[in-house]
């Protein structure tokens, strides 16, 4: 997808979401404080052998794609243990995030798609990044963050992908791992999904890119991982 059919695609979210507001708050109100489990997917390295969490680089941003093969995902290893937080939303409502995962549980895993309106990384551009404590995001004046140049908006990883600043309403989806004999899981997700306005928005774009919309919608039982560089062609810092 080039850069103005994303912008178009993006204006189809807003139009989508603004055109049908009651569904959506109900939607995500009933999506909101769950824990939803999906099939369970071993994270492989790109050998196709389980993944070892020792050899993710601290502070590098990896991607893979989970639940859906369509649907990707951000895994960081920050490098030292990260606490459970509970996360809160505009609504009032709250859920606890887990904190890391693994030998240190400093490893983490977001849904890569901006919950503000749905910019996600494709082969071509990533908007959405994540920022490493050495290269600070100049909008946020501060490392450790995931921020979305498509309208900036900027949230914290280290605490449940909370909203920093921006216009996102809602915090960065979990995507929750488990750490079981030395092998990463991911099993499920937290928070407020959009997969459902992600796959209405970007419909005939994954028919290209995956050949078929039901290819593309297909859960996963195992995923690759690769540096988020290895994936895009241009990584868009702003
Ligand atoms: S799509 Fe608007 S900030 Fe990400």
């Amino acid at each position: 997808m080039d850069r103005r059919g994303f912008i178009r695609t993006c204006g189809s979210a807003a139009a989508l979401s603004f055109l049908s507001p009651l569904f959506l708050t109900e939607t995500l109100k009933a999506q909101t404080n769950k824990l939803k489990k999906y099939k369970k997917a071993i994270l492989l390295n790109k050998s196709g052998n389980p993944l070892n969490p020792e050899k993710l680089e601290v502070g590098r941003q990896y991607l893979f794609f989970y639940p859906y093969r369509a649907t990707p995902a951000f895994l960081i290893n920050l490098g030292e243990e990260v606490k459970p937080v509970e996360v809160k939303l505009s609504d009032g409502s709250s859920y606890l995030w887990p904190g890391g995962v693994g030998p240190k549980k400093s490893i983490i895993a977001f849904c890569a798609i901006c919950p503000h309106q749905l910019s996600f990384p494709t082969p071509e551009y990533s908007f959405i990044n994540y920022y490493p404590k050495d290269k600070p995001s100049k909008a946020a004046k501060r490392g450790n963050v995931i921020q979305c140049c498509a309208h900036m908006s900027i949230f914290d990883p280290t605490k449940g992908g909370v909203v920093l600043d921006g216009p996102s309403e809602y915090p960065l989806l979990t995507i929750v791992l488990s750490y079981e004999g030395g092998k990463l899981y991911a099993v499920g997700t937290l928070g407020v999904e959009r997969f459902s306005d992600f796959f209405d928005a970007f419909r005939s774009d994954l028919k290209k890119m995956y050949k078929s919309f039901r290819k593309a919608k297909k859960k996963v039982d195992k995923s690759v991982v690769l540096p988020v560089e290895e994936y895009v062609n241009e990584v868009i810092y702003c």
